[in-house]
């Protein structure tokens, strides 16, 4: 049985695996910015007789106020946790600027898990076997970090946002691996592949499209989520775990350069 907070844990792999967990008999945590959504979870809890255990959290993680209060929230729910899963993430078609004046992919998949990542450590080292688990494109290799305009101001587009924040999230995980030696959390950065989900906030004729291809050749979320499961049982003994689909990613690739990680770790220091 684990303590458990699931940013995103309200659809596709963040709630297959908020389910799971309290199908195990754990309590769960999740956060997410529709409180229908929310409301649903909290529904499918009370019917596999959980409601003491589950809880949501309604936030809209773009704000970094929100990214705080929500840490607030769980330190009330929880006194340790045993796993943190990071997995809230939208696509922005248009750059889109955050109330904090963050460009709204990098400040959702990474600005936001950095925040919560650093901000839940304590809760996390009271716990038993801890990690933090965070999803996204590890072991993709294309993409890069903007260092001059990490707000994209020059030539938005969706696709150079969304790799941009992926290997942002990857050097999330090799900074704080690095920053947290000698510490018991271990920090998992995972590829769950093509899966049939992430469509929330997509809007139409694309939804339907994405919904359709989703069906016809995406992984069922069911699939997708049982190698993290394995990995959140069963973490590896080192610091840092970078896992693509079900084998493990080679430390030494570019992506995820230690030099490159502290760089990105003290720039966020210092904007925040
Ligand atoms: N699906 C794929 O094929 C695929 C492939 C590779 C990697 N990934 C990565 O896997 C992760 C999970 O993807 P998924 O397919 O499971 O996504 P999903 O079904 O869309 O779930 C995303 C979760 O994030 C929440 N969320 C989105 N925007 C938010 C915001 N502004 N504030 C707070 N919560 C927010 C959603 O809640 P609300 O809807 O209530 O906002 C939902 O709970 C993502 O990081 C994605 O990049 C997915």
């Amino acid at each position: 049985m684990k303590d458990l907070f699931i940013a995103g844990g309200t659809s596709g792999m963040g709630k297959g695996l908020a389910i799971h967990y309290l199908r195990q008999g754990s309590k769960v945590t999740v956060s997410g910015s529709n409180r229908l959504r929310g409301k649903e979870f909290l529904d499918e809890a009370s019917r596999l007789g959980a409601a003491d255990r589950a809880s949501f959290i309604q936030a809209d993680l773009l704000s970094l106020s929100e990214n705080h209060r929500v840490i607030l929230e769980v330190k009330k729910r929880h006194k340790s946790l045993d796993g943190v899963v990071l997995t809230a993430m939208q696509q922005f078609p248009k750059r889109k600027l955050t109330p904090d004046g963050y460009e709204s992919t990098f400040a959702l998949y990474y600005i936001s898990r950095f925040v919560l990542s650093y901000g839940l450590t304590e809760l996390l080292e009271r716990g038993n076997n801890p990690v933090i688990v965070s999803i996204g494109g590890t072991g993709m290799t294309k993409g890069e970090i903007h260092w001059d305009d990490l707000n994209l101001q020059n030539k938005y587009g969706l696709l150079k946002a969304t790799l941009q924040g992926g290997r942002a999230n990857d050097l999330l995980g090799v900074a704080y691996a690095e920053n947290h030696k000698g510490t018991k959390t271990r920090f998992i950065l995972n590829h769950p592949g093509y899966t049939h989900s992430g469509t929330n906030h997509v809007a139409q004729p694309f939804k339907s499209i994405l919904l359709v291809m989703g069906k016809l050749f995406a992984q069922t979320v069911d699939n997708s989520i049982q190698p993290i499961i394995r990995l959140i049982d069963n973490p590896p003994p080192q610091p840092l775990i970078a896992w693509d689909r079900t084998k493990a990613v080679d430390l030494s690739l570019p992506t995820l350069n230690k030099q490159d990680a502290m760089k990105l770790f003290h720039l966020t220091k210092h904007i925040l």
